[in-house]
């Protein structure tokens, strides 16, 4: 028998319980406990509460000295760290003012992650992925959605979706794989449509049969798939009973449409999105992730998070660490951006990284500290949780829990 632990006393403990899913949320609505304890058993919470009352004989004590504020681990609802090679020459261009289609000429663009990823053995794909996320789990992440997306062939794909697989039973973060065969159209096949029609045929299949995702991704954009073009795709995968997530409205609209038609899980980046978009997205049960660490990359707007919330909606905030648009990738640092460009409060940032996040991949048993879910928990040396997105991501914390077990 796994031993009952009791861990704290914190000086703060943010269950991040009893909040609604969607809309505009006030600090003064944060649930707050003081001089907290958690009982852990099995990589799970018993219960949460007052730290002297969840004193016992039956009890090990695991004792956190000094002041610290405790949250649920942080949720990552959308990244792209399976990648071989660097941007860096695209992210000098574009700086030096070139645009998307003359970087593109100059064979930049997501096609030459393609290619470097192409070049990379499947076992130098699972060491990036481990060494990024481990990275983000000091950062308190604790679950990470990775997508493919840089093979762009059935081949290439799999290797892919099997070295996140790799990654995931190799590290102590959870992995959250998502297929993104429809991430821009392969310069290596004439007809698109063909291309589609082979992912369809062969590749979902594979997925299903292995076990590889129960996510299925398209960027649905000018310079990738239109609305229609990606209908068979989203159909096929719909009726295969996979989720559906959307990269939508990141330059142009169209996108939120589509997800809100296919039942998205998710509708991701939505920079462009005006409030007709703001709206259809709020009156359906698709969430609105913002992507800040893209905007940052390439110096664009941000996604109208203010404005989504208002209106009604869910705000999942990931960071969309990928190569080319996001490398940053410190999700921490750019939903604390976010809330400074946006004015958000500090509910509504931390609400997107925790149980909004975990909604957004439709995990129900995280991003939320009460008796049944994961233990999976981060610790900051602070006695007051204003100051975590006021450091703006430069307060690092003390501690990370992943089910139960702290991580050294
Ligand atoms: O989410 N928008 C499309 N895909 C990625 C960018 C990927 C890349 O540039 O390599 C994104 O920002
Ligand atoms: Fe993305």
């Amino acid at each position: 028998m796994n031993k009952l632990q009791l861990i704290g006393p914190f000086t703060q403990l943010l269950p991040m319980t009893g909040l609604p899913l969607k809309g505009a949320l006030k600090d003064e609505q944060l649930p707050i406990i003081e001089n907290a304890g958690m009982l852990v058993s099995e990589g799970k919470i018993v219960k949460v509460g007052i730290f002297d009352e969840l004193r016992s004989d039956e009890v090990k004590i695991y004792h956190i000295e000094g002041a610290h504020v405790c949250l649920p681990g942080f949720v990552d609802s959308h990244t792209h760290i399976c990648f071989g090679g660097t941007r860096a020459r695209d992210y000098a261009y574009r700086n030096a003012g070139k645009t998307y289609l003359e970087i593109a000429k100059a064979g930049g663009g997501i096609w030459d992650t393609v290619t470097q990823t192409r070049k990379a053995s499947q076992n130098e794909l699972v060491e990036g992925i481990l060494s990024r996320s481990q990275k983000h789990l000091k950062n308190g992440i604790t679950t990470i959605e990775v997508k493919s997306g840089y093979g762009l062939s059935v081949k290439e794909e799999l290797k892919m979706l099997r070295a996140i697989k790799l990654a995931n039973e190799k590290s102590a973060v959870n992995l959250i794989p998502t297929c993104l065969a429809a991430h821009m159209k392969p310069k290596d096949w004439n007809h698109q449509k063909e291309y589609l029609e082979e992912i369809i045929a062969t590749l979902f299949p594979i997925i299903k049969n292995e076990n590889l995702a129960q996510r299925v991704d398209a960027f649905v954009e000018e310079s990738a798939f239109s609305p229609d073009e990606i209908k068979p795709y989203f159909q096929k995968a719909k009726e295969m009973g996979f989720d559906i997530t959307v990269h939508a409205d990141q330059f142009t609209t169209g996108g939120s449409q589509v997800a809100v038609d296919f039942g998205a899980v998710s509708a991701d980046h939505l920079e462009a999105s005006t409030q007709k978009e703001i709206e259809l997205l709020t009156k359906s049960n698709t969430i609105a992730t913002a992507l800040p660490g893209a905007s940052i990359g390439l110096g664009c707007a941000y996604t109208p998070a203010r404005r989504i919330l208002d209106a009604g909606g869910a705000l999942s905030i990931a960071s969309d660490h990928n190569p080319g648009s996001a490398p940053m990738g410190d999700l921490l640092t750019q939903a604390s951006i976010l809330g400074t460009f946006e004015k958000l409060s500090n509910i509504e940032v931390l609400s997107g990284i925790t149980f909004r996040a975990a909604a957004a991949l439709r995990l129900t048993d995280r991003g939320k500290l009460e008796a049944g879910a994961v233990a999976d928990f981060v610790v900051f040396p602070t006695d007051n949780y204003q100051e975590i997105t006021y450091h703006q991501g430069q307060l690092k914390p003390s501690e990370v829990w992943k089910k139960g077990a702290p991580i050294h």
